[in-house]
């Protein structure tokens, strides 16, 4: 597995370690809630109930605060199917929700079911799951120091990012795609590209709606610090080859996306092209682009 690999299933899949600039790498207390909740996690076998994670009144805070001010720039700066999935889902506003309640609420509408990981999942696993309509989460939530922002996957990143655009058929369309294509990929270089697709689109995506620019990407939707800052971004037209060789860097807002023109084309043309995508595709797409 590549570093550039490592990286980018590490943001996607989960948050286990912290790095030396994370802003609660020297939060003692911060660094034991984020034990207690992956020790909760690891509990969890598939087929059993999942267990609740005991957040603390100051995650419960933190979400509450993260929620308003995620809400009020939705408003603006969401595409209106992701507002859409926020309506049919209703998600509670006043407490961090446990993965059980986001399953319940969640799995009448597009079937997804939400279980918990303590750490590192392959991206096979994390991909994979998607398939069969399993979304791996973590538990835990970022550092109240920097509520804007976080470089890895929280709660608030997971539920409100991921849960409300699976609460919306055309989303849950591709998210089931890309579990599809994995499994016909072996090399970590068609993986990374893959990757790279996903963290463009699902995780970073933007759409063309009403003469303006909105964002679908869980990324961005789950960051208020992000939702502020990406109508400033380098917006590229959408290009599967161009988002899959282009590199990114997790710590930073993200200074490059790509901009469908709807979300009815994304799903089209995101599923068609994941529908026949393997090994030999990547090679095929790939040449091409770099010999031209
Ligand atoms: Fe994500």
């Amino acid at each position: 597995m590549s570093a550039q690999l490592d990286k980018a299933v590490n943001t996607l899949a989960y948050g286990g370690r912290l790095a030396a600039d994370h802003p609660g790498f020297t939060d003692t207390a911060y660094r034991a809630r984020r034990a207690v909740l992956a020790d909760v996690a690891a509990r969890y076998r598939p087929g059993q109930p999942v267990p609740d994670a005991p957040y603390s009144d100051e995650e419960h805070e933190l979400w509450r605060t993260c929620t308003l001010a995620l809400a009020e720039r939705h408003a603006r700066g969401a595409c209106s199917a992701y507002l859409d999935g926020v309506d049919a889902l209703a998600l509670p506003g006043d407490h961090v929700p446990q993965l059980r309640e986001v399953t319940a609420l969640l799995q009448p509408i597009t079937g997804f079911s939400y279980e918990p990981v303590p750490g590192l999942v392959s991206p096979s696993d994390f991909y994979g799951a998607l398939r069969d309509g399993r979304f791996m989460s973590t538990q835990y939530i970022r550092h109240h120091s920097v509520p804007s922002y976080t470089p890895e996957p929280d709660v608030i990143h997971e539920v409100i990012g991921h849960a409300n655009q699976l609460a919306v058929p055309s989303f849950a369309a591709i998210y089931r795609a890309v579990g599809d294509a994995v499994q016909r990929v072996h090399t970590d270089a068609a993986v990374q590209f893959l990757s790279r697709v996903f963290w463009f689109t699902i995780e970073f995506g933007v759409v063309r709606e009403g003469g303006g620019l909105k964002a679908y990407g869980a990324g961005i939707l789950s960051s208020f610090g992000e939702l502020d800052a990406f109508a400033d971004a380098d917006v590229r037209p959408f290009d599967v080859v161009a988002m899959g060789t282009q590199p990114y860097d997790i710590t930073k807002y993200q200074p490059v996306l790509f901009a469908a023109e709807s979300v009815d084309a994304l799903e089209q043309e995101l599923t068609g092209f994941l529908s026949t995508y393997d090994d030999e595709a990547f090679t095929r797409l790939t040449s091409r682009r770099f010999a031209s």
